[in-house]
């Protein structure tokens, strides 16, 4: 049953145990205490015979990995990220589509448990993201007509989120993908039709710095390394809301790319990108494989140009002043747990393969940093 629109808009989050089950309750979520596995041996997640030390070890930046709640449970993985990587990223249970249910109610089991096992491994939390045009929850469309209610339900989802997370999540991709996929202009979107292009931007970031004014808050977005035209767009959102006085404080740049990528777009773009002075975070990075295999005359070759393209990005994060090197975070470590390898199970995006033992690729992004 869809709460009523005045009790929704006036910050009465319904927290339930599940989704719609019994009806709202406040009951309180207690994070639950990450009873993690031993640690297998950083060794598990290389070959047998040759140890490559940590990502975390040899990047003069912190590297990053997305997480999902449910790999808590695995012992391997979850060792396998607490080895490699200093920040962690909720691919999906910090977003809209996982805590807004009906009728407006909230949960936060599934990112409370993430933000109690980074506390718990000393990983710093990039929150991952509170507005994005893809994820426009039926308890918002309901409001779509009332402005006044919506624009409440609205600060009240953000100063809720972000609260909740004070003091443990280090930074937010407070919106992401604003600009249309051919940057020609910003994108349309529920949050842009009924609070402005612009403004739905600058309230967002001035409502996540209110309710954490310690958090750095990225605007983020994909293609940026492919689109010369799209980053130039993302730029000048990026100077308008600061011009607007939003307290944007970093960049993000997805960096969800393929073989086809010429050489040098990655650098090329991060170049452009740290133009206007503000922390940046290479933060969703995978290479994909699948549909390039006609391109190389060997495994041992594409294997080769994938790792040239994960050594580029690194070469050019480390290049980056220190104070704008935020992170490089790998949008998942082992092929298996890959939104691409869920799209396409012959795709081979990432840096492990799918038993955790190190690629030819993190050989290759390594090597890079120690030149
Ligand atoms: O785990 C549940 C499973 O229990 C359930 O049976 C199934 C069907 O409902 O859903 C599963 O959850 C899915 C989750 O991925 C884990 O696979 C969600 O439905 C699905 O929406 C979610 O997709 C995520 C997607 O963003 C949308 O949130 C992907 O994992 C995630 O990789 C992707 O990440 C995005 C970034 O946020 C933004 N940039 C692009 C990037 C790739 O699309």
């Amino acid at each position: 049953m869809a709460i009523m629109p005045k009790e929704f808009a006036t910050g009465f989050f319904r927290m339930s145990g599940r989704r719609g089950a019994e009806g709202p309750s406040r009951r309180a979520f207690v994070g639950s205490a990450v009873a993690l596995a031993a640690c297998q041996p950083a060794a598990r997640g290389q070959p047998a015979g040759r140890s490559l030390p940590p990502l975390r070890a040899v990047a003069p930046f912190p590297v990053g990995s997305a997480i999902q709640a449910e790999q808590i449970d695995d012992p391997d993985l979850a060792a396998l990220i607490a080895a490699q990587v200093s920040q962690v990223t909720p691919e999906w249970q910090m977003k809209m589509e996982y805590i807004v249910g009906e009728g407006g109610a909230l949960r936060f089991d599934a990112p409370d448990r993430i933000a109690s096992f980074a506390a718990a491994k000393g990983l710093r939390l990039h929150g991952h993201t509170l507005i994005w045009y893809a994820q426009t929850p039926a308890a918002f469309e309901a409001l779509d007509s009332q402005p006044g209610p919506f624009r409440d339900a609205y600060a009240n989802y953000i100063t809720t989120v972000v609260g909740r997370y004070r003091g443990r999540a280090a930074s937010w991709d407070v919106v992401n993908e604003a600009v249309a996929e051919d940057g020609a202009g910003l994108r349309d979107s529920l949050w842009s039709r009924r609070l402005g292009a612009i403004e739905h931007m600058r309230l967002a970031y001035e409502l996540a710095h209110a309710a954490d004014p310690v958090a750095i808050l990225f605007l983020n977005d994909y293609n940026l390394e492919y689109l010369p035209a799209k980053r130039a767009c993302f730029l000048r959102l990026a100077e308008t809301l600061l011009k607007a006085g939003a307290p944007l404080g970093g960049l993000g740049t997805q960096t969800h790319v393929g073989l086809d990528l010429p050489a040098g777009a990655i650098a090329a773009g991060l170049s452009d990108l740290a133009s206007l002075g503000l922390p940046l975070h290479i933060s969703e990075m995978d290479v994909s494989t699948a549909r390039f295999h006609r391109l190389f005359s060997s495994s041992a070759e594409l294997a080769a140009r994938q790792g040239a393209v994960y050594a580029e990005a690194a070469k050019a994060m480390a290049g980056l002043p220190a104070a704008q090197r935020y992170a490089l975070t790998l949008w998942g470590l082992r092929d298996r747990d890959s939104w691409r390898v869920r799209e396409n199970r012959a795709d081979t995006p990432l840096l492990f393969d799918d038993l955790g033992r190190a690629k030819p690729a993190l050989a290759d992004f390594e090597a890079a940093l120690s030149r």
